[in-house]
């Protein structure tokens, strides 16, 4: 199989890259990123040598350039994206251009080419979900953020061009994702580099907002899983445990690495944030079979292991912007 990843040097795209060549060692993979903030090099760094594998430092707003690429493989997995919410409130202009015009400029190759189409996308479109209320493929979308709303856009845009051209592609909708390889200012890269550092560790408003996680290699099976067995034209949710508060997530870390949970600073609540996001995902499980392998905490304490065991890979990409208590008060435009 030939493919193309989008973004494949960012967090869940390089961990997709590692775990395709560990079972298809025979697939051809071009990699191509504009190596913008989240991604990092060393993240593929054991498969730069494989001869079946190439980088391309590109953008995906090349139009020219991204339909020279699709022409030549089987399938475009688009990982690529303006990521981090705090950073869409201090300045959406990117998110705009990235997460929308970037897929469309992906989205008119796959029309021109007619090739198979996977959009990465996130359970952060569906917004906030009160009471006991999980939401479905169908539920209604209601970005709270910019980040979110772009991510919306974007697949709306996807379902447009299955409508009206009768593309082949599939939209995936995941939870939130943890693991090695994370950008430092995510929650819980952050929490973890904070505590090594001996420095307090911020939880916005009373921490009491609620999400579910998934450990990166479960989210990265699961597109291997709709790559194979996924219908066109279909959305997928991904997730993988019991919901949790973000306090509880702050505090398990602080468990691991034995430090206090007096360490604990509250600060002021990132503006419309959401309350709680859910989502159920028995349609890929029933569809595909897939189902996630990892145990939280079995996997958070690998995690934290992780950055213990790599601080070389993190104390290049942090200053003190990335590890901001509240990213969003700063001036990025
Ligand atoms: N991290 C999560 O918890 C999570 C959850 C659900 C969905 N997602 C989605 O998964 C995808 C990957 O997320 P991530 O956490 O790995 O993000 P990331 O920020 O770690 O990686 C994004 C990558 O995209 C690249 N990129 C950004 N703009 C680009 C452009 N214009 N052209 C080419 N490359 C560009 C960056 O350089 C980076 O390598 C995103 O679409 C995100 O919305 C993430």
């Amino acid at each position: 199989m030939n493919i193309l990843v989008c973004g494949g040097t960012g967090f869940i795209g390089s961990e997709f890259i590692k775990n395709h060549f560990k079972k298809n060692p025979k697939s051809k993979i071009i990699n191509l990123d504009n190596l913008t903030i989240g991604s990092n090099i060393k993240n593929i760094e054991n498969i730069k040598n494989n001869s079946n594998y190439k980088f391309l430092k590109e953008d995906i707003r090349n139009e020219s350039v991204m339909s020279n690429l699709i022409k030549d493989v089987d399938i475009v997995i688009n990982f690529a994206a303006e990521s981090h919410v705090d950073r869409s409130i201090a300045n959406p202009k990117p998110f705009l251009d990235t997460n929308i015009l970037g897929t469309y400029s992906i989205l008119e190759g796959i029309r021109k080419y007619d090739k198979q189409f996977i959009h990465v996308s996130t359970d952060e479109i569906y917004g906030d979900a009160h009471g006991k209320l999980s939401f479905d493929e169908n539920s209604q979308i209601n970005p709270s953020n910019p980040y979110a709303a772009t991510k919306a856009a974007a697949d709306h845009l996807v379902s447009s061009y299955h409508r009206t051209y009768g593309i082949n592609c599939i939209t995936t909708r995941c939870t939130n994702n943890f693991g090695p390889n994370q950008f430092p200012e995510k929650l819980i890269p952050k929490t973890i580099i904070r505590s090594i550092k001996n420095l307090k560790v911020p939880l916005y408003g009373d921490g009491m907002q609620i999400r579910s996680w998934i450990y990166v290699n479960d989210h990265v099976q699961a597109i291997e899983n709709l790559i194979s067995k996924g219908k066109s034209g279909e959305v997928y949710n991904i997730t993988a445990y019991e919901e949790i508060t973000n306090k509880t997530i702050v505090e398990k870390i602080l468990d691991i690495l034995k430090k206090p949970h007096s360490m604990i600073e509250y600060v002021g609540d990132r503006p419309g944030h959401d309350k709680r996001y859910s989502i159920n995902c028995s349609k890929i499980e029933n569809q595909t079979g897939w189902k996630p392998q990892y145990n939280f905490d079995d996997a958070l304490k690998q995690t934290v292991t992780w950055y213990l065991e790599n601080q070389s890979w993190w104390d290049p990409l942090i200053d003190d912007d990335t590890l901001h208590p509240q990213p969003w008060t700063i001036n990025s435009k």
